[in-house]
This record gives C-alpha cells, sequence and structure tokens, in this order.
C-alpha cells in the first residue's frame, strides 16, 4: 500500500513544471541575441568625485521568435537600464544587442515600447494616440482607421475611440498604450513595469488581456517586472537577475500549460512551486548561480515534501 501511494506520487515529483538554465546555457540563437551587455552609470560619492556605478555586467541571453520572456529582479538591478539599451533609447558601454542578425543602433518601430507611466499624448484621443506610430510610417488614412479600430477592439476599448487620456483609468490608459504599440506591428514588444502602477484587479484583468493578446499575435515579448507572480504566470522563460551589479541569476523554462490565467495559476501547485523558487533565488541574491552556489536540477528540496499531486 505504501509503494502504491508512493508510486502514484512519482510522476509529478519526476516531471518539474520547470527547468533550469545558467546564462551560459539560457538559448542559443534566436531573434533577439544579448551578448554580454554591459552598462555603468556615472555617479558623484561622498567627496564629490565622479565614480563608475556598473548597473548591468556580462548579460547575454538569446530569445527565440515568438517567446514571452519575463525579467524578474529586485528594484534598482537594471532592468529598466536592460530595457531601454534593447529599445535603442541608451547605449550599452560595451557588449551588442541582434535582433534577426542586425545589430540595433537606436530606436525603431520593430520595436515596441510600453512603460509603466503610459506616456500616451494628452492632446490627442484615444482613437489618436493608437494612429501615432502609423503616421509615423505614413499608413494611409483609411487604412489607418482600420488598423487603428481592430486594436482598439482587441485590447476591450471599442466606444472610447473619442475621448482622452484624463478622461481613463490607468488600466484604460495602459490598455491605449498597448493598442499604440500593436497598432504599428512592431516585431517585439518590450514592457517596463506596465501594470505597476493599476490595483490588483486592474492588473489581473491586463495580464489575462495581455495573455489572450499575445496568443493571437505571437509577437516576440520582453516583460520587465518586480512581481515574481506576474513574471511566472505570463512567460516561457522567467529571467531572476541580481543586483550590483544587475547579471542573470537564473533562467528558469516554464512548463505550466497555456492557455493560462490568472485566476487559474493561483490554484495550481506547479504555480506555486515556480513562484517559491524564483523567490528562493531571488532572496538568495549572492551572484550568478553556479558561481556561488550549484544549481538544482529541478526542484528545491522543499518539493520532496510537496509534490503537485497533493493539491
Ligand atoms: N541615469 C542614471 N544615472 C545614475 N544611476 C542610474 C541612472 N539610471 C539608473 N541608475 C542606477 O542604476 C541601477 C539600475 O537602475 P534601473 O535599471 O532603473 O533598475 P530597475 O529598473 O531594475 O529598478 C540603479 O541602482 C539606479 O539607481
Ligand atoms: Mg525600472
Amino acid at each position: 500500500m505504501t509503494e502504491k501511494l508512493s508510486a502514484a506520487m512519482a510522476p509529478a515529483a519526476s516531471r518539474p513544471a520547470w527547468t533550469e538554465e545558467t546564462a551560459e546555457t539560457a538559448g542559443r540563437g534566436g531573434k533577439i541575441v544579448l551578448q554580454s551587455l554591459r552598462q555603468v552609470y556615472y555617479i558623484r560619492n561622498e567627496r564629490k568625485k565622479l565614480e563608475e556605478f556598473v548597473a548591468l555586467e556580462d548579460f547575454s541571453l538569446s530569445i527565440g521568435e515568438g517567446e514571452f520572456v519575463s525579467i524578474v529582479g529586485p528594484s534598482g538591478c537594471g532592468k529598466s537600464t536592460l530595457l531601454d539599451i534593447l529599445a535603442g533609447l541608451a547605449q550599452p558601454q560595451s557588449g551588442e544587442i541582434h535582433i534577426d542578425g542586425k545589430r540595433v543602433g537606436g530606436p525603431a518601430l520593430d520595436r515596441g515600447f510600453i512603460m509603466q507611466g503610459y506616456a500616451l499624448l494628452p492632446w490627442r484621443t484615444v482613437a489618436r494616440n493608437v494612429a501615432y506610430g502609423l503616421e509615423v510610417k505614413r499608413v494611409p488614412r483609411r487604412r489607418r482607421a482600420e488598423i487603428c479600430q481592430k486594436y482598439i477592439d482587441l485590447v476591450g476599448l471599442g466606444g472610447f475611440e473619442d475621448r482622452y487620456p484624463n478622461e481613463l483609468s490607468g488600466g484604460m490608459r495602459q490598455r491605449v498604450a498597448i493598442a499604440r504599440s500593436l497598432a504599428y506591428d512592431p516585431e517585439v514588444l518590450l514592457m517596463d513595469e506596465p501594470f505597476a502602477a493599476v490595483d490588483a484587479q486592474t492588473r489581473e484583468t491586463l495580464q489575462d488581456e495581455l495573455l489572450r493578446i499575445w496568443e493571437k499575435t505571437r509577437k516576440t515579448i520582453v516583460f520587465v517586472t518586480h512581481s515574481i507572480e506576474e513574471a511566472v504566470l505570463l512567460a516561457d522563460r522567467v529571467v531572476v537577475m541580481t543586483s550590483r551589479p544587475g547579471r542573470i541569476k537564473q533562467v528558469l523554462k516554464i512548463d505550466l500549460p497555456r492557455p493560462r490565467t490568472a485566476a487559474g495559476m493561483r490554484v495550481s501547485a506547479d504555480y506555486s512551486w515556480i513562484n517559491h523558487r524564483v523567490w528562493e533565488l531571488l532572496q538568495n541574491d549572492d551572484g550568478p548561480s553556479g558561481r556561488a552556489e550549484a544549481a538544482p536540477a529541478g526542484r528545491s528540496v522543499a518539493d520532496e515534501i510537496a509534490p503537485s499531486t497533493l493539491l
């Protein structure tokens, strides 16, 4: 009987819902290739002398076409620095970025950037905000209107086309920002803590919507967050960063089934275990895994006592 019970529990324990990679092994080839990125800022020390502050160090990662990658790490670990470089808004001190084999030199419409602060144009209505990138691309007026309507509907803002940003809630503004980025059809969406400023309920709705939109459009998404749960819910792979300097600590490939929803994940034991594992990695902020500590080949010690079949 005892034997039978343990046999019944065995499959879950031997089939972890994630696998772990170190920075060196994290995906080769791919749509976006980041090679040994390093970024420094110059800050004044107590003696008013300029001092080098390393914000990003030896950051290498390869991201596949249509992949959803979350970057998670404590505040100040270099997430925004990384995304600014990816967007072409900042140049790294050293290292290179290639998208589709081409070196990234500056901002371009192949990448949509969605920030926490919405960055909408306050004097433009929803429809005209969404149209902005299409105007830059010189898409003819009629075609522009069609595309705008498609993405306004996709993010659930049909009926709000003529509103101005100050007449919208935070969640609605973020939907406009998403629609605006999708409308000019970028290859890659870069999102920097896009849902950090909205309430918890709206955040879940936006997460579900982003998942639905991603399933539909299959854009390559790099999503920065300091929320472990959000990173795991959304991503195919979660990149865990350490701070001072910002490096990759570990990359977790998330094997939770899709389609996912925030509510559905909340009752998944595997989801909880992955969250716990990411939390563990963040707690133990002692540099890249494999240098300071041996990376376990799947689950942590705590897994021995709680296979997902127990729930
Ligand atoms: N323009 C800047 N000048 C000096 N230091 C900066 C600048 N931008 C960011 N930093 C510092 O670099 C580190 C990483 O910042 P950031 O990339 O914004 O982190 P995160 O987005 O993970 O919170 C932080 O310690 C921050 O204070
Ligand atoms: Mg940031």
